[in-house]
């Protein structure tokens, strides 16, 4: 797994706070991988799908792991799989701004009606969201192509 050249490094840094817990205690383990699941599959329809390996299901098993914790759950992603190292474990991928507005996208379109499909608690929406973009802001290690 050798890392692709020229690594490109967001200014700013990881985001160093987490939604609010609530969210978890509202949603609970089951609806946080029902959502990640959904995400995954609106990923396999988007551009950015050849970047993910073949069994979606299963793949979203690990984000939805790694949700959990960062919702306020168990850190069930450090119990299976180590340390979340992010950034570092999408290294292998060429993932630009545009990648990253692809992604953030699929996930909007999972949000709609969260409350009812996944129990969210809408209150910490907003805050939600802001930590997405952040978060993902900061896996991007990929300038955009000259034109
Ligand atoms: C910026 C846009 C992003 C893109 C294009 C992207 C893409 C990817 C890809 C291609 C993988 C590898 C899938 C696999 O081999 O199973 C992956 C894994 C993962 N991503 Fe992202 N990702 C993005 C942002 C994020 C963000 C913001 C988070 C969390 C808030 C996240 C959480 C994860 C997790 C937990 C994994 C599994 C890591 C592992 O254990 O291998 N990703 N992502």
């Amino acid at each position: 797994m050798t890392p692709h050249k020229d690594i490109y490094i967001p200014p700013g840094g990881p985001p160093q706070q987490r939604p609010n817990p609530a969210i978890y205690a509202k949603m609970g383990e089951a609806n946080i991988f029902r959502m990640l699941e959904d995400f995954y599959l609106r990923l396999e329809k988007s551009e950015i799908r050849p970047m993910f390996p073949e069994d979606m299901v299963q793949a979203s098993k690990k984000s939805g792991a790694f949700f959990v914790f960062l919702l306020g759950g168990p850190p069930l992603y450090q119990q299976r799989y180590g340390a979340p190292m992010m950034r570092q474990r999408h290294l292998p991928f060429a993932i630009d701004e545009a990648a990253r507005q692809t992604w953030l996208a699929c996930f909007r379109e999972v949000l709609v009606d969260a409350d009812k499909k996944y129990q969210f608690p809408m209150e910490y929406m907003a805050e939600f969201m802001t930590f997405l973009e952040r978060f993902s802001a900061w896996m991007v290690n990929t300038r955009a192509k000259p034109c």
